[in-house]
């Protein structure tokens, strides 16, 4: 694997293997602090992010290497006009590896056919999120201890949230999975999705629009929040905003061993009195993706 750009470029087991490597850093912490010696990591960033950016850079600088790049395309030459073919052909010049998120979806795909190092898809419009994904991965490894036998809830913006489409792609090549969709009729899962779920054999759906009706039932729920910036008109955005709202009251319902999981951030569709529940996982799942994180960059960097 040289690049990361959809999560089906990897096979199970490299992310089996992925995942033993990421939970072994935790681990052991000071063996892996100078891997990335002499090695430095462009972050691309053509939008906004705390979490993906930040955890990219805090991976690289405790595996001891460096970081390079700009978090706001206006002010690189991008702004000149330049091309992302150009820009990637220049970064190269100057890294080891690059992470990039950008609006347009395919631009990573593009990059990496043109660049010399490797290229990690740090988000791509509303089409994917594979290190989201490998993140949600190791959460529901470390909090579940399992891929299989599992009722999965989606919940919000599953029409734009690229990071549920890449995590239903993942979940999709375990076995015996259950995925209810929750989200209202305009948010829910893209086409071409649907029909990879219906062609599936590991997996069965059901799409819904009441999470109270769903909760009892889930392992997991995923949490999403709505997907402001790609959103054609903010009338329709802000009719369909607060669509959901888990509160300590919905979770009266739940599995006393769910697990509540989001990409962050949030906006209105978690209540921060939920935050305290021993099943809230989300601030814990935005610390193990600093983890595998440095176990991606190690592997693309081929370093043992
Ligand atoms: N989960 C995620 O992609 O968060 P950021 O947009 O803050 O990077």
């Amino acid at each position: 694997m040289k690049n990361l750009i959809d999560i089906r470029d990897m096979s199970v087991e490299e992310i089996d293997q992925l995942i033993h490597t990421a939970i072994d850093i935790i681990e052991n912490k000071e063996k892996y602090s100078k891997k990335c010696k002499g090695k430095t990591l462009a972050t691309l960033f053509f939008e906004p992010s705390t979490r993906t950016r930040l955890s990219f850079e805090a991976a690289m600088f405790e595996l001891g290497g460096n970081v390079l790049g700009f978090h706001d395309a206006g002010t690189s030459s991008t702004a000149k006009g330049e091309s992302v073919s150009d820009t990637i052909r220049t970064v190269c010049c100057y890294s080891d590896i690059i992470a990039m998120r950008h609006p347009k979806e395919g631009a990573p795909l593009v990059a990496s056919q043109k660049a010399s190092v490797p290229i990690i898809n740090a988000g791509d419009g509303g089409h994917n999120h594979p290190t989201q994904t490998l993140t949600d991965l190791l959460t529901i490894k470390m909090e579940k201890n399992s891929f299989n036998n599992m009722t999965v809830g989606f919940c919000g913006d599953l029409k734009f949230g690229r990071t549920v489409h890449s995590l239903i792609n993942a979940l999709m090549r375990y076995e015996n999975l259950h995925f209810v969709l929750i989200s209202p009729q305009e948010l829910r899962i893209p086409e071409y999705l649907r029909s990879e779920m219906e062609a599936n054999k590991n997996i069965t759906f059901e799409e819904v629009s009441d999470l109270n009706d769903a909760i009892s039932k889930l392992d997991i729920l995923y949490m999403t929040r709505v997907q402001r910036e790609r959103f054609f008109n903010e009338a329709d955005y802000i009719r369909l905003k607060d669509s959901y709202n888990l509160t300590k009251k919905t979770l009266l319902n739940a599995k006393e061993d769910l697990k509540i999981l989001h990409p962050l951030p949030r906006v209105n569709e978690i209540s921060a009195e939920v935050d305290d529940d021993p099943r809230a996982c989300y601030f814990k799942q935005t610390l193990y993706g600093k983890y595998i994180r440095m176990a991606l960059i190690m592997k693309l960097l081929k370093i043992e």
